[in-house]
């Protein structure tokens, strides 16, 4: 399975999301490739400090530009199970190609940053991907400090969800705390991290679950 994360906003936990995911799918035994769309390089320097820690599994990432996506994925697809691209922010070659080649994008909305939620921009790119990929799955995922999460801005999350089309709302917020952050900055998943966080590695392994199937 293909999934793109994708989001106009910066710092929206993208690369987080997308690294634990594709780390949750390694250590379930399945074959996983990580690829990153961001010039910043932020999934594949997860992934290097990953290796040089030692962590097993090691989860396979690389860099790769708009113009190659499309095209390097139709060799990629048949060599893994599951493809995990993460995108930049920006309206990119790059951004909306990962949207058109993907089973299942999940859209982070950070409850902290939603004044930077470009909703016209954003919807602008899924209308597009959907004329070339109709079967597009689009799922929404809240992202907060607090808990429980605050009633206003989840309306106003539930309000951009009901603006695209067949889109859903991942029925949890993911709790942005200390272990998923300091877990992120280790090269590791939230299910990897000492002291373990049960709620937090409850949430991330539901989010797994909801994407590709129990
Ligand atoms: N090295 C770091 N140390 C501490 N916090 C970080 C670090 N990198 C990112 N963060 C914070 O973690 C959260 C998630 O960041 P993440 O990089 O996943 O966002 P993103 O959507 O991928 O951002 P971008 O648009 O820049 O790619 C953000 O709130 C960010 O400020
Ligand atoms: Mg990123």
């Amino acid at each position: 399975m293909i999934i793109t994360i994708a989001n106009e906003s910066g710092g929206a936990s993208k690369s987080m999301l997308a690294d634990n995911l594709a780390a949750l799918r390694a250590i379930a035994g399945r074959k996983v490739l990580l690829l990153d769309n961001d010039p910043q390089h932020a999934s594949v320097n997860w992934c290097a400090e990953r290796q040089a820690s030692g962590k097993r599994p090691q989860v396979a990432a690389r860099p790769i530009s708009g113009k190659g996506l499309q095209p390097e994925l139709e060799n990629l697809a048949y060599r893994y199970n599951d493809i995990v691209i993460d995108t930049e922010s920006r309206d990119s070659l790059g951004s909306r190609s990962a949207l058109i080649a993907a089973h299942v994008a999940i859209i982070p909305v950070d409850l902290e940053c939603l004044e930077q939620l470009n909703e016209a921009k954003l919807l602008a790119r899924i209308d597009t991907a959907r004329l070339f990929n109709p079967g597009l799955r689009i799922l929404v995922v809240a992202i907060c400090a607090e808990e429980p999460p605050c009633a206003e801005k989840m309306a106003v999350v539930r309000n951009f969800v009901a603006s695209i089309p067949a889109a859903q709302l991942f029925h949890t917020a993911i709790h942005s705390g200390s272990a998923l952050r300091l877990a992120f900055q280790d090269g590791l998943s939230v299910c990897e991290y000492q002291p373990a966080d049960r709620e937090a590695i409850s949430e991330m392994k539901e989010l797994c679950s909801e994407i590709f199937g129990r």
